[in-house]
C-alpha cells in the first residue's frame, strides 16, 4: 500500500467496551467496523499499533491482531506490519459521523419517527384473554362450529395434494379467491374477478399493504376522526400525514374532507363507522367517489363487520359503486369466525392486483395453506353461510339484551342509540371525567367498556368533553353473561351515585 501523504488523523477509540464473557476479537472487529462505516473513523485514519490498542482495551495483542486480520480480509483497513494500519478508502460507503455519536447504532430520522409512533400502538389489544361483556371487536366465539372446522382440517391434512404444499400463489389459494368473489357478488352486489382478490392475514395486513403501496412519505391521508387507530398508524408508519375528518350522523363529513385539501387516500368504514356505528349515507358515498375522482385519490373501504346488519337494506359498498377503479375493498373472516384465524382479503382495482401480490410475496409469500384450504371447504360446503346466519341472529339477540337491560338515566350519559348493524354500539357522555369514572367503576366489577376518547387522533380540534363516550361490544358473550354484567353495572354505578362520585 502506498504510504498516505497526509499526516494520520487523531483517533479516539475510548468508547469501545468489550464484554469478557463473549468473543473479544469478534466484538473488537464489530466495534471498529461500525466506526468505519458510520464515519467516526474516517478514511486514511491511522489506527493505533496492535500492542497499544491491546493495552488501551486491556486485551491480549492476539485479540487485536485477529480483529485486524478480519478487517483486512474484508477491505475495511489497509497497511503492513510495521508501516501502520489505516482505514481504507471505501468509495461512498462511509457517512459523516453524527454529532455526539455513541456506540448505539443510529436510526434514520424517518424510522425513528415510525418507532415513536409505534409506541402508541398496542402490541396486544388492551383487553385480551377470554372475552367478557362488553369487549369491543370480537364476535361470538362460543358459536363457532369447531367440530366441523376440525373435521375439514383433518381431511385436508390427512392427504394434502403435493401441488398445494410448495410455494403458493402470493395472491392466495385459487379456490378460496373464487369463492370469495362469488360470496361478495351474492351478499354485497360487488362484482369482481377472482384475479382482483388478494388473500391477506386479516384486514390489518390488507390496510398495511395499501399504506405500503399507495403512500409516499409526506402524502396526506384522510381518516375518520374518531376512527380505527390501527389503520391510521399503518398509514402514518408509511410516512403519511394524517388528516382527521369529522364524522356526523351520515358518516364521514365529505364537506370537511373537501376543506382538508389534497389527500392521496381516504380510509373509511362505510357500512358501520368504527367506533360511532353510523352508516355512510348513499349521498355521502357518491360524494366520496366524486371526491376521489376529482382529486385523483384512492379510497380504502374497510368492511370489517359488514355481515352484521339487523334492519334496513344494506347500502351498496363503495367498491360496487366505483366506476373509476379508485376503491380498494377490505374484508375479513376474523369478525365472523374469530380474530386469531388471521384471514382476510382485499378486492383491488384490476391494475393493482399484480403489484400488490408482488409486494405481499416479499413480506410473507402468502397466507398459510391450511386455513385457506379449510376456509374454502367451509364456504363450498355451505357452513359459512349457515354460520353467518347463526352469528347475525345471536348478535341481534345479544344486542337486544343490552338495549333492554341498560340502566336508565345514568347521569351524563345520552340514551342508547338505535343499533342496526355491527358488533358494538357507542353512547356519548357529557365529559371526559364522567367517561373515566363510568369505565373505572365498570372495570371494578369486571365489566369491560372502551373509552370513545381513545379513538380520536392526538391534537383533535373537537373540545375534549365532546370526545367522551362509551363503546360497548355486545356480541362477545351469551345473553346470560350480558344480563349479569348489566346487573353488576347497575350496582357499581348505583354505588357510585350514592357516594356522589359520578
Ligand atoms: C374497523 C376495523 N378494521 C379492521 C380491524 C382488524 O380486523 P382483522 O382482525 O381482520 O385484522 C378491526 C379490528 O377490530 C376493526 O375494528
Amino acid at each position: 500500500m502506498p504510504a498516505p501523504s497526509a499526516p494520520p488523523l487523531p483517533v479516539d477509540l475510548s468508547g469501545i467496551r468489550l464484554d469478557p464473557q463473549r468473543g473479544l476479537a469478534r466484538q473488537l472487529y464489530q466495534a471498529l467496523r461500525e466506526r468505519i462505516l458510520d464515519g467516526r473513523l474516517q478514511r486514511r485514519t491511522r489506527l493505533p499499533a496492535s500492542r497499544d490498542l491491546a493495552n488501551l482495551l486491556g486485551v491480549s495483542r492476539n485479540t487485536v491482531i485477529r480483529a485486524f486480520d478480519q478487517l483486512y480480509a474484508e477491505g475495511y483497513i489497509e497497511g503492513r506490519i510495521g508501516a501502520g494500519t489505516y482505514v481504507a478508502e471505501l468509495s461512498g460507503a462511509t457517512r459523516p459521523a453524527p454529532a455526539g455519536a455513541t456506540q448505539v447504532p443510529t436510526i434514520a430520522a424517518t424510522q425513528s419517527a415510525a418507532l415513536q409512533l409505534l409506541q402508541t400502538h398496542h402490541l396486544n389489544p388492551p383487553l385480551s384473554g377470554a372475552p367478557r361483556a362488553f369487549r369491543v371487536g370480537v364476535p361470538a366465539f362460543d358459536l363457532f362450529p369447531f367440530e366441523t372446522w376440525a373435521r375439514l382440517s383433518a381431511r385436508f391434512w390427512r392427504k394434502p395434494s403435493p401441488a398445494r404444499l410448495g410455494y403458493g400463489d402470493p395472491a392466495g389459494d385459487g379456490q378460496l379467491r373464487e369463492l370469495i368473489a362469488a360470496y361478495l357478488r351474492n351478499s354485497r352486489g360487488l362484482h369482481c374477478d377472482p384475479a382482483q382478490i388478494l388473500v391477506t392475514c386479516g384486514s390489518q395486513q390488507a390496510i398495511s399493504l395499501c399504506a405500503q403501496l399507495l403512500i409516499e412519505p409526506g402524502d396526506r391521508v384522510a381518516v375518520e376522526n374518531p376512527g380505527y387507530r390501527a389503520a391510521g398508524h399503518a398509514f402514518a408508519v408509511a410516512g403519511a400525514q394524517l388528516a382527521g375528518i369529522a364524522v356526523d350522523g351520515e358518516g364521514l363529513d365529505t364537506t370537511a374532507l373537501e376543506r382538508a385539501g389534497r389527500c392521496r387516500l381516504a380510509y373509511v368504514t362505510p357500512s358501520h363507522q368504527y367506533p360511532t356505528g353510523v352508516t355512510l349515507s348513499l349521498a355521502r358515498r357518491l360524494e366520496l367517489l366524486d371526491w376521489a375522482e376529482r382529486h385523483d385519490s384512492w379510497i380504502v373501504e374497510d368492511d370489517y363487520d359488514g355481515e352484521y346488519r339487523y334492519s334496513g337494506t344494506p347500502l351498496a359498498p363503495l367498491a360496487a359503486l366505483d366506476r373509476q377503479g379508485r376503491v380498494l375493498y377490505v374484508g375479513t373472516f376474523c369478525k365472523i369466525a374469530f380474530p386469531a384465524l388471521r384471514l382476510g382479503y382485499l378486492v383491488l382495482p384490476a391494475a393493482l392486483a399484480e403489484p400488490f401480490a408482488r409486494r405481499r410475496a416479499l413480506d410473507m409469500r402468502h397466507s398459510e395453506i391450511g386455513s385457506q384450504a379449510v376456509m374454502a371447504e367451509f364456504i363450498a360446503a355451505g357452513h359459512f353461510q349457515r354460520h353467518i346466519r347463526r352469528m347475525r341472529s345471536a348478535a341481534r339477540s345479544r344486542r337486544d339484551v343490552l338495549l333492554a337491560g341498560w340502566p336508565e338515566s345514568v347521569p351524563g350519559c345520552a340514551p342508547l342509540p338505535a343499533v342496526e348493524a355491527g358488533l358494538h354500539l357507542c353512547v356519548r357522555v357529557d365529559s371526559l371525567i364522567r367517561e373515566r369514572e363510568l369505565i373505572s367503576a365498570a372495570a371494578g366489577v369486571g365489566v369491560e367498556i372502551s373509552a370513545l376518547s381513545s379513538y380520536w387522533l392526538p391534537g383533535s380540534s373537537t373540545p375534549e368533553d365532546q370526545r367522551a363516550g362509551l363503546v360497548l361490544g355486545f356480541a362477545a358473550v351469551p345473553e346470560a353473561q350480558i344480563a349479569e354484567a348489566l346487573l353488576a353495572l347497575r350496582r357499581a354505578w348505583g354505588d357510585c351515585l350514592a357516594t356522589a362520585c359520578l
